[in-house]
């Protein structure tokens, strides 16, 4: 099967800032993900996730090796990012930041709204929906920023430590909000995430990068059965021999 996205012998080098030598993010990484996976990378602070994840977008140019992304459906776009915090436009209501992408792609007025609604509502934000961003919580504003990234409906979905900033238990609710998203809309999912439970909670795969230059040190098929539910995981004992695992491969790579 062809994957969906197929990064090969991929290393990523910066020039040094004004006196500062080279840095090398990652370095030759392969990492094939297949279409409407859901794969989660996990590694030390600074061993180039942003990097890799820049890179499928086409943000950032590789320095040796090659990234495919193979697409399926060319009237629907290649990729979205979405980042740590949540990055809703401040001046536009719920329903304005959701409607933006498909704006931004030229859908008809009647239609883009009626799917920006559909999206509200799939994370029960329909109460929300003429509310400015100042006017939600955190855990509010990301499930606009949930709702705009898949009503953009892009084939492949980059989401850089997307709740990170939340707090415990938005982020469990959330989580289980994104696997409802990503099971509704079928699209591939290349996930950030500092937190192993994270990771295992939402992921088919768990791929371990090692600190800086980063490289894939290896991965965790979660067998974990679906539909998924963020706490009752924690108590099925496969949960915790794969946390074990990963744990004790990043361990050293943390410190
Ligand atoms: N624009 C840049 N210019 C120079 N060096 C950079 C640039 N962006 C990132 N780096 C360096 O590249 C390395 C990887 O950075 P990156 O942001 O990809 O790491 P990360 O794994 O996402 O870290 P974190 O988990 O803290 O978000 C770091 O050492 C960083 O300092
Ligand atoms: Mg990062």
């Amino acid at each position: 099967m062809i994957p969906k996205i197929a990064i090969e012998a991929v290393t990523i080098r910066y020039a040094g800032r004004a006196g500062a030598g080279e840095v090398v993010a990652v370095e030759g990484v392969d990492l094939r993900v297949q279409e409407g996976e859901f794969v989660c990378l996990v590694g030390p602070s600074g061993c180039g996730k942003t990097t890799l994840l820049r890179a499928v977008a086409g943000l950032q140019p590789v320095s040796k090796g090659t990234i495919q992304v193979t697409r399926s459906d060319p009237s629907r776009p290649a990729t979205a990012m979405v980042f740590q915090g949540a990055a809703v436009f401040p001046w536009m209501t719920v329903l304005e930041n959701v409607d933006y992408g498909l704006r931004t792609r030229g859908m008809p007025y009647a239609e883009r709204t009626a799917e920006a609604q559909r999206w509200i509502r799939q994370v029960k934000l329909e109460r929300f929906a003429e509310a400015y961003p100042h006017q939600l919580s955190g855990g509010m504003q990301q499930r606009v920023g949930l709702a705009r990234a898949f009503a953009y409906n892009p084939e492949i979905l980059l989401m850089d430590e997307p709740f990170g900033a939340l707090d415990a238990q938005t982020r469990l609710i959330l989580q289980d909000t994104l696997l409802e998203l990503w099971q509704t809309s079928g699209c591939t999912i290349l996930f950030v995430t500092h937190s192993i439970d994270e990771a295992l909670t939402l992921g088919d795969r768990v791929v371990i990068m090692s600190a800086r230059p980063g490289r894939i040190m290896g991965e965790e098929r979660v067998s974990l059965a679906r539909p998924r539910e963020a706490v009752q995981l924690r108590s099925d004992p496969h949960y915790g021999e794969a946390f074990g695992r990963i744990w004790s491969q990043l361990r050293e790579e943390v410190r």
